[in-house]
């Protein structure tokens, strides 16, 4: 449990707001009545299991009843928050938006970054967060309980990682289904039923990242490995990395990078 304190989600009828109300129910970190999500429009079915979660349109009225406040809209919606948290905790999951706006806007200085990837929805997210310094060691231990609920957490000792991030984990699916896409796209070519190709790509990326994640061994010692064995992979490998594929990926990473450091 998190330590009794109610729990408001601006935006917890959202994809990422919902994906986290629901872990903190399912796992027991909050219970129901400590949770109050907010939507504009109000309404969603996401709840529905939990009746005693109070669900609320005014974020006035969040943020008076919750002792944490997590904001969870689109960075577009930063604007239209219009809330005094009076120095709570604020959890801000928002790219792009550095604690001091998110300071100024909200009203607190206690921020707290965050940002999830998709993977939130089967508890499979990577979950990096950074506190700015007036949060406190009890704040901490709160967050990471209830951050962890999605995944893996892990506090980032500076602001300007949690922007690296963001480009990099908080893409979630996105790199793994474009590289998935082209494997399928070769595969369909090469005249492979499309069943087949689709089962063969997933199992494939998959079962592969499964089982380094077992390894637990640095991916450029498996990479070494298949090269040495020298067999059908190898010529993979070679053509790929001689082709520049570091290089695109190293590319894509540093635009995204840009972006998710705005102005900064
Ligand atoms: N989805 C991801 O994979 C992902 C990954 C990394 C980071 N994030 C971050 O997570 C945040 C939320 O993204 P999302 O994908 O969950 O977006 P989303 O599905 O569009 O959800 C945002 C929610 O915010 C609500 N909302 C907007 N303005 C509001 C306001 N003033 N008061 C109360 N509720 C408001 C919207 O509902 P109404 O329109 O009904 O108000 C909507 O339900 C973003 O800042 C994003 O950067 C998301």
């Amino acid at each position: 449990m998190a330590q009794g304190a109610v729990i408001g989600i601006i935006g917890g009828q959202g994809w990422m707001g919902r994906s986290l109300g629901i872990a903190l129910l399912e796992q027991n970190v909050v219970s129901p009545e400590r949770l109050v999500v907010s939507s504009r429009t109000g309404g969603g079915e996401a709840y529905r299991d939990w009746p005693e979660v109070r669900c609320v349109k005014n974020n006035r009225e969040l943020a008076a009843l919750a002792d944490v406040i997590v904001l969870s809209v689109r960075p577009q919606d930063l604007a239209s928050v219009d809330i005094e948290a009076h120095d709570k905790l604020v959890v801000s999951l928002l790219a792009m938006a550095s604690c001091q706006e998110i300071a100024s806007r909200v009203g607190s200085r206690r921020v707290v970054r965050a940002m999830p990837n998709a993977a939130a929805e089967i508890r499979r997210a990577y979950f990096p967060w950074y506190a700015s310094p007036e949060v406190t060691e009890a704040d901490r231990r709160l967050v990471q309980a209830l951050l962890q609920s999605c995944g893996t957490a892990r506090e980032l000792p500076k602001e300007s990682d949690l922007d690296y991030l963001t480009a990099l984990s908080g893409a979630g699916p996105a790199y793994p289904a474009l590289l998935a896409q082209s494997m399928l796209e070769h595969a369909r070519q090469r005249g492979i039923a499309d069943e087949i190709a689709r089962e063969a790509v997933m199992q494939t990326l998959v079962g592969g990242s499964l089982l380094l994640e077992r390894l637990g061994t640095d991916p450029g010692d498996m990479v070494e490995r298949l090269i040495s064995y020298d067999g059908t992979t190898a010529a993979g490998l070679r053509t790929m990395i001689d082709g520049g594929f570091d290089e695109v990926v190293h590319r894509g990473l540093d635009a995204a990078h840009r972006a998710a450091s705005g102005s900064r």
